[in-house]
């Protein structure tokens, strides 16, 4: 049974372990060196610990009652996914897809009705899956400018 609850300043060490893990066993094989240093201190250091009291949206999945535990971690602000990152664990187990749908739905409930992601190149396709398609932006080659109208799940 996993459960969804908003991310908390305790969740900092843990979401840095899951996003850190992530980089260096996921995305590093799509990026050189050089590009996982900057994400690294981007994603890590940077934004991600300090949006907190912020408006932007931060979710963890954990399981069964075990609050502390962190299997994925999404963050969106406005209509724009930010974060999304299984844990190297559990990849492959459905967590991603079902996060997703998670953010869009509060994506959805601030008045949205698409969604855009800069899509690492490692999760271009996962996106794909999840009916996001392409679109030409003007930021660095890193990233794949994706999104997606979103329609309400009965
Ligand atoms: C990208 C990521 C979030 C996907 O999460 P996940 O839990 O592994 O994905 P899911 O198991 O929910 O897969 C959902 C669907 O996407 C597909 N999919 C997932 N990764 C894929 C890949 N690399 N290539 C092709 N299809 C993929 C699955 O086959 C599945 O298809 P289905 O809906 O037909 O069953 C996860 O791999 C991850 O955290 N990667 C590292 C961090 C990262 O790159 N995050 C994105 C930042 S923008």
């Amino acid at each position: 049974m996993l459960n969804y609850r908003e991310v908390n300043e305790d969740d900092f060490p843990l979401l840095e372990n899951l996003i850190g893990r992530c980089l260096d066993e996921v995305c590093q094989k799509f990026y050189d060196d050089k590009q996982v240093e900057l994400l690294t201190l981007d994603k890590v250091y940077g934004e991600a610990f300090q949006e907190i009291n912020e408006s932007r949206h931060q979710y963890v999945l954990y399981p069964n009652d075990d609050k502390k535990d962190i299997q994925a971690y999404v963050t969106f602000y406005r209509n724009s996914i930010w974060h999304l990152y299984v844990s190297p664990d559990h990849i492959g187990e459905g967590l991603g897809k079902k996060l997703l749908s998670f953010a869009e739905e509060g994506i959805m409930d601030l008045g949205y009705h698409f969604a855009k992601v800069n899509s690492s190149l490692n999760a271009k396709e996962f996106y794909k899956s999840q009916g996001y398609v392409e679109y030409e932006g003007k930021e660095a080659k890193s990233t794949i400018h994706m999104f997606k109208h979103l329609t309400k799940s009965k």
